[in-house]
């Protein structure tokens, strides 16, 4: 299966342990490269916009028409996975070459800095949404792995996402005094990793209290950052995550800053259908699932592109942002082709 080499080659980009290439990095660089010569040889006209995005359009396509989009990103997290981000644009690439054989109105794009390991991620389709011009995409639909366990749970290898997370992400900064580990006194001592550990505690407690809400720091920067020296300042990634931006909130009481929040984003109603459809007529349960992880897709539904998104599933527990993420090839090809199936109905809705 050429979808699944592709899927190897982009792996290999950067070197292990996992997939790393950061979004702004030159190894997201080197991605886009790859996957450009990949449209190119499928017969795509390859573009780039100002922020770096990456389409592949159909040749013969009339543009004063809209196009149907689908696609992903390509960089990842540290030591991430095959499958997040990539599987939307490799499979994404192979489903408009195939409608493409009957539709005309399709691209794929690859989008810049999904994950944003320095900021608030989406990078690439927020600059994309802030530029929309005419004629928009009649509409987005993104291919994912499911990042979860659900689908493994449920036996299902496919399902249509419902909606999207609220998410808040940002930092907070707390301030200490350095001084000497081996000559300050516990009682007179300003330590800003103390307070940092102090916080993290509080903010997972938050959390555990309100339904459905989760809350991660995955990073710590302490400086001076030397063993034997009291760290004086410390900043602590936050990330939290729930259904609604009022329960986002409800644990943010806890954080002492301002993060940047995004709200919840529900799918396009009639996409939700187009793909339901095809589930159905490929014979695999029709499961429908809300997403916790934050994807491009969120990005367009929230500037009025109408959205779907497929999930495929994820195997091993549904581990995801690790070497460890799976999806079987036969769920993958289902995916490819309830996909082109949902490209073809909605490019003939845009050609007629
Ligand atoms: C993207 O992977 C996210 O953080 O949800
Ligand atoms: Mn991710
Ligand atoms: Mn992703």
């Amino acid at each position: 299966m050429i979808l699944l080499e592709r899927l190897e080659q982009l792996y290999a980009i950067g070197g292990g342990p996992g997939a790393n290439r950061l979004g702004g990095s030159a190894q997201e660089d080197e991605a886009h490269e790859l996957v450009a010569g990949w449209m190119r040889e499928a017969g795509l006209e390859v573009e780039r916009d100002e922020a770096g995005n990456l389409y592949g359009r159909l040749a013969g396509r009339r543009p004063e028409l809209p196009e149907v989009w689908t696609g992903s990103h390509l960089d990842t997290v540290p030591a991430g996975g095959r499958f997040d981000g990539a599987l939307g644009v490799v499979g994404g690439l192979e489903a408009v070459e195939r409608a493409g054989q009957q539709e005309r109105s399709l691209a794929v794009v690859a989008f810049r800095d999904e994950e944003g390991s320095s900021g608030p991620g989406c990078v690439g389709s927020r600059a994309v949404c802030a530029a929309l011009r005419d004629p928009r995409p009649a509409a987005f639909v993104e291919l994912h792995i499911e990042q979860g366990p659900r689908l493994e749970e449920a036996n299902a290898p496919l399902a249509v996402v419902t909606g999207i997370v609220a998410t808040a992400r940002g930092e907070v900064v707390f301030e200490g005094r350095e001084g000497h580990a081996g000559t300050t006194p516990m009682a007179g001592r300003s330590d800003a990793l103390v307070a940092a550990a102090e916080f993290v505690l509080v903010l997972r407690d938050a959390a555990a209290a309100v339904d459905g809400a989760v809350a991660t720091v995955g990073r710590l920067a302490v400086e001076p950052g030397a063993s034997n020296v009291i760290p004086a300042e410390v900043r602590v990634s936050v990330d939290v995550r729930a259904a609604d931006l009022e329960r986002v909130d409800e644990v943010l009481a806890v954080v002492p800053a301002e993060l940047s929040r995004t709200a919840e984003v529900e799918m396009a109603p009639e996409l939700v259908e187009v793909l339901r459809e095809q589930l159905a007529g490929l014979g695999v349960p029709v499961l429908e699932l809300a997403s916790g992880a934050g994807h491009d897709a969120g990005i367009l539904a929230a500037a009025g592109v109408p959205t779907g998104m497929l999930f495929v599933r994820s195997l091993n527990g549904g581990i995801s942002h690790s070497p460890h993420e799976l999806s079987g090839p036969k769920d993958i090809a289902q995916a490819v082709t309830a996909l082109e199936g949902a490209l073809t109905r909605l490019a003939a809705s845009v050609d007629e």
